[in-house]
């Protein structure tokens, strides 16, 4: 395998991942390279499954191995949620901006201790012959009361991340990849990669 496709036509998301595969011997293509992929409707109900959906139909349609994410934010004070619904919380249609100012409304008042919440970002990566490969990672921290920093994307300015006394908001892409969830999950993935690059492993329906 010497070419894969990421599955996704968010540039916030092709910026991180090109970033954790920038060092491999993998020429990476994205949606400019196949422009008549059209939207792929993420009809899961887990993350893994809206993942699989998206990489198994940019791996049909291109006929290359495809990689995709699908990420939840879940708020321990909102019983998990947004989850699985993060891009649409405020509504279809709704901004970054939109869905963080809903989420921190629904969080006033609400003391340090509970304002836990974790990012959890599945990645798919399926062959042209649908071999899979899932791998999870998950990053813990807390909701701001405001917002802070202008890095990054969706929920980024309000996710506190204890060890490094910054939200993701403030953080260089190379030091939010480095203990981000899809940082996480790249790298476990890229590892898997390189051995099947160098001929020593398979990636046969493993899941991570
Ligand atoms: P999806 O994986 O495209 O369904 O993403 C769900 C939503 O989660 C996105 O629209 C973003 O708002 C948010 N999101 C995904 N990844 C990140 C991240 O790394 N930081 C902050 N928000 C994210």
């Amino acid at each position: 395998m010497k070419e894969i496709v990421l599955a996704t036509k968010n540039l916030d998301k092709i910026k991180e991942m090109r970033e954790v595969f920038k060092d491999m011997p993998l020429r990476v293509l994205t949606f400019h390279d196949f422009p008549c992929m059209e939207e792929i409707e993420e009809s899961g109900n887990t993350l893994e499954e809206n993942a699989l959906i998206k990489a198994e139909a940019w791996a049909r349609f291109t006929n290359k191995w495809a990689l995709s994410d699908d990420t939840g934010l879940e708020v321990e004070y909102l019983g998990g949620r947004p989850g699985v619904f993060s891009s649409r919380f405020a509504g279809i249609g709704a901004t970054y901006e939109d869905n963080w100012r809903k989420l921190l409304k629904l969080m006033e008042g609400v003391v340090w201790e509970k304002r836990k919440a974790k990012f959890r970002c599945v990645v798919a990566i399926v062959s042209p012959q649908g071999e899979k490969l899932i791998v999870e990672g998950v990053t813990e921290g807390y909701i701001t009361c405001e917002p802070r920093g202008s890095e990054g994307f969706g929920y980024d300015p309000v996710f506190y991340v204890p060890e490094k006394g910054k939200t993701f908001g403030e953080m260089s892409i190379e030091e939010k990849e480095e203990i981000s969830h899809r940082g996480k999950a790249l790298r476990i993935a890229k590892e898997i990669l390189n051995k099947k690059l160098e001929g020593k492993g398979n990636v046969k329906n493993e899941r991570v």
